[in-house]
């Protein structure tokens, strides 16, 4: 801040706890230093690559999603008009479109009445959470590390959560056992837990078919709802599918939140909750949670932009609602930039100078992630030097652990660069290596 100082100043104490909590400050930390260094390569940011975006698209996609409205959906002109203009549906007008993109990208069998259009993810997971949790004893369990969309979330609505580590499977079967018996005894609620099963932001991992049904079963037989986060499962470079956990899910434990941030574009800001559970109403009744998502999203959102709802919904359109096959360029894309850092460093570190320094790495199947492990500390300090003297930036991962940990880790992007930059980029990290732990 610059200038004179007012005579009236409020106190970041006397704000809520969350504004002065370090995880609300990693993006604004992580584009400060993007920002202080505009030549380095990054392997920071987790946005989707540029190549497939055409900015003549988005007026097809409008016109294809008024087409729609008039010849399949039958709406007249006016109908269009008020739909394309006004305030709308609060859980949105694309529902349809999204259920059935979602049973031919992903054999979920959808209800467009439990589908709720969002602005991105991210309020999904906002209001999914306030609508679930109602007591302060109420635990919500993530994976350690986790993506700090959904602990931050967590944080605003003062909701409680708890670290359960992840492995290379998924969160760990015995701990997350042990952490709901403990709970319990504790006189908790442990609500739900929240898994990206495909490609996890940060660790890249992917959960195992046996696995999947391993965690559905517990979550039936301890009562908890799967809160299933997916915007990374078609970026594979592996042939065989692995079905979500909601296309597995026959007892409506998993409440799925989709994305269209990376199968789409994320300047439309479109995401998507299936909320299918049923709620049983004082006399009686049942609803769905998507309902009672409504009550919610009236109060955050009002609605999803009918604009961007009309962008997403005329690309759903164009592409016969299949997203799966249009986004086979991007997967290409991002499979490239996997194989290429994972040859690279092969080939600059191999296996005896890496193992005599302490360096490793995982190996992801796909997605935009991938952890690299270091003899030393990853932390802001290194990651300064790193952009300063070497001109290559990625994520602490200390970022990602709600209770410590990862502190000897890097998270690497891969989605936004070019295999070009992603190869000088290992050579850079190589260098700094060289300097720090070699
Ligand atoms: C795991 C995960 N969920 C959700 C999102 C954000 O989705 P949206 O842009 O639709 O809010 C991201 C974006 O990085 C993500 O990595």
């Amino acid at each position: 801040m610059s200038g004179d100082t007012s005579p009236f100043a409020l106190d970041l104490a006397e704000l809520h706890g969350s504004l002065g909590d370090p995880l609300m400050e990693v993006m604004n930390f992580l584009n400060e230093v993007t920002s202080r260094h505009p030549g380095a390569i990054s392997f920071g940011p987790g946005r989707p690559h540029e190549g497939q975006f055409e900015v003549e698209r988005i007026g097809a996609y409008l016109d294809a999603y008024t087409r729609y409205l008039t010849e399949e959906a039958g709406h007249t002109p006016d109908e269009v008009r008020t739909l394309l203009f006004q305030y709308g549906r609060t859980n949105g007008q694309i529902h349809e479109l999204v259920a059935r993109t979602l049973r031919n990208d992903e054999d979920i069998r959808a209800d467009p009445e439990s589908v709720v259009v969002t602005v991105g993810c991210q309020e999904g997971m906002f209001i999914t959470l306030r609508a679930l949790f109602a007591e302060p004893t109420d635990v919500l369990l993530v994976p350690s590390p986790c993506y700090i969309g959904i602990t931050g979330a967590a944080r605003l609505l003062d909701i409680e959560t708890v670290p359960v580590p992840e492995g290379e499977d998924g969160v760990d079967p015995v701990a997350l056992r042990e952490t709901v018996a403990a709970l319990r005894a504790a006189g908790k609620r442990p609500r739900a837990l929240y898994a990206i099963p495909d490609f996890a932001n940060p660790t890249g991992t992917r959960m195992s078919v046996p696995a999947r049904r391993r965690l559905l079963e517990f979550a039936d037989e301890a009562d908890l709802l799967l809160l299933e986060d997916n915007p990374y499962s078609f970026f594979t470079r592996a042939d065989a599918r692995v079905p979500t956990l909601k296309a597995l899910d026959t007892r409506r434990r998993v409440v799925y939140l989709g994305s269209f941030a990376k199968t789409c574009f994320p300047g439309a800001r479109v995401g998507y909750v299936v909320a299918d559970q049923e709620v049983r109403l004082p006399g009686g009744e049942r609803t769905l949670l998507a309902d009672q998502l409504s009550k919610v999203k009236s109060m955050v959102t009002v609605n999803t932009s009918a604009l961007s709802q009309a962008a997403i919904g005329g690309m759903l359109l164009t592409h016969g609602c299949r997203l799966r096959e249009v986004n086979k360029a991007a997967a290409d894309h991002y499979g490239q930039n996997l194989s290429v850092l994972l040859d690279s460093f092969e080939r600059l570190l191999p296996p005896s100078r890496r193992e005599a320094a302490g360096i490793s790495w995982n190996v992801p199947e796909g997605g935009f992630f991938l952890t690299l492990t270091l003899p030393v500390p990853a932390d802001n300090e290194l990651l300064e030097t790193s952009a300063r003297d070497h001109g290559v930036i990625w994520t602490p991962m200390t970022y990602f652990y709600p209770d410590g940990g990862g502190l000897h880790q890097m998270r690497l992007s891969l989605s936004y660069l070019t295999p070009g930059e992603v190869a000088e980029g290992a050579e850079r990290l190589t260098e700094l290596l060289q300097r720090s732990c070699l």
